[in-house]
């Protein structure tokens, strides 16, 4: 049997990783500045993460949500604790699109309402309501597009404040950072305003936090730079360090029904075993810290090559903007130099999502390669 054809592949197959690096069969080691998109959190095998996840698979790896499960409990208070966010519930599913599939329906059952307001650039994921607020006309099929949508331009508050007077929409939904989009990042007004906007609308703001979560911008969640207060805040990517786990976060004032949501797996015993050992580690190698150390040594480190023109995002969600197409540059990263990179739907923007862990000695070898490359591109 064939593989359903989506993917195009680069022809590298690693079978290993440890900390920022993984490795082929033949031991060829890469440099992974990429995370596997913005996955990996806390390193590749990371130890304690292996051990949360053997222990538990010797255990239990899973049984269904019909009965207590201890760990969810746990991973619930441990997020609390680590992200410093309060007066939250936690449902946990299994990946990003699915966590925002979830924010959308909880909000459309609050406020009665179907329409969703979202901005252009947007990525939210690939299933039924969430492609149908991405900015990406190429993957929405006939059947994603009879959803009540509006699209807006990304930090434009004015037009959210015509949209919102109509005091029809249910939810609002905004990543503070777009990833895919290409690291754009709006005022601090629009957020605050945002905000204040969606309340007097009677409106819930959803945060996809899916990409920006977890530390990776140098704070916990992205939004907490500004002060707001999202009703549901969406997360995946770092919470299992690659382990499928995505979740919302849905403030108090919103009351669970039995049957609202649901799921076979979201929450399993492994999966929670995982999320735990995550941000256990997020806490004790204070990887937020890190994060937003880091960016000031990239910012230094980039302010000495005159090709880049623009350096986008926070923390360890980064973008390197050239005035030329980056796709030989990525080629010539990846296949002469080891060195694993990202693109955007910005063809000229270099994306860098690292483990959270790394060092500076990491993005030495890295700058070196880059230099290296952009002279051979001359
Ligand atoms: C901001 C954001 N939201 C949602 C998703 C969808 O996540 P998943 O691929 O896990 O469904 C992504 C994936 O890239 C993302 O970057």
């Amino acid at each position: 049997m064939q593989l359903f054809d989506v993917y195009p592949l680069y022809d590298i197959a690693p079978v290993r990783g440890e900390g920022c690096y993984v490795f082929e069969e033949n031991g060829q080691k890469y440099l992974d500045l990429y995370g596997g998109h913005a996955v990996i959190s806390i390193g590749h095998s990371h130890p304690e993460y292996v051990r949360a996840i053997t222990n538990q698979v010797q255990k239990l790896g899973f049984y269904s949500n019909s009965i207590k499960n201890p760990l969810q409990v746990e991973l619930a208070e441990k997020l609390e604790q680590v992200s410093g966010v309060k007066d939250y519930s936690l449902f946990l599913c299994n990946s990003g699109a699915e966590a925002n599939e979830n924010a959308l329906k909880v909000a459309s059952f609050k406020t009665g309402r179907s329409k969703i307001i979202y901005f252009e650039n947007a990525f939210h994921g690939r299933t039924s309501g969430v492609v149908a607020v991405t900015d990406n006309e190429s993957i929405k099929a006939a059947f994603n597009k009879d959803h009540q949508v509006v699209k807006l331009p990304f930090g434009d508050i004015e037009a959210l404040e015509a949209e919102l007077s109509k005091n029809d929409a249910a939810a609002v939904i905004y990543e503070v950072i777009q990833g895919v989009g290409g690291l754009d990042e709006a005022s601090a007004e629009f957020y605050q305003k945002s905000a204040t906007l969606c309340k007097r609308a009677g409106t819930l703001l959803i945060a996809d936090e899916v990409q920006s979560g977890y530390g990776r911008t140098g704070d916990f969640f992205a939004f907490q730079k500004y002060g707001i207060r999202p009703d549901i805040i969406s997360m995946a990517k770092g919470m299992g360090n690659g382990f499928p786990i995505g979740g919302i976060l849905i403030d108090h004032k919103i009351e669970a029904k039995f049957g609202m949501l649901g799921t076979t797996f979201g929450g399993n015993h492994l999966a929670c075993a995982a999320g735990i050992a995550v941000l256990n580690t997020i806490e004790k190698e204070n990887l937020a810290e890190n994060a937003r150390e880091l960016f000031e040594y990239v910012k230094q480190k980039a302010g000495d090559i005159p090709l880049i023109k623009k350096i986008k995002g926070r923390g360890l969600m980064i973008g390197l903007e050239f005035d030329f197409e980056i796709t030989p540059l990525r080629k010539e990263l990846l296949f002469e130099h080891k060195v694993f990179t990202g693109a955007s739907s910005n063809k000229q923007l270099l994306r860098i999502l690292p483990p959270l862990n790394i060092k500076k000695e990491h993005f030495d070898m890295f700058f070196g390669a880059l230099k290296i490359a952009l002279d051979n591109s001359k």
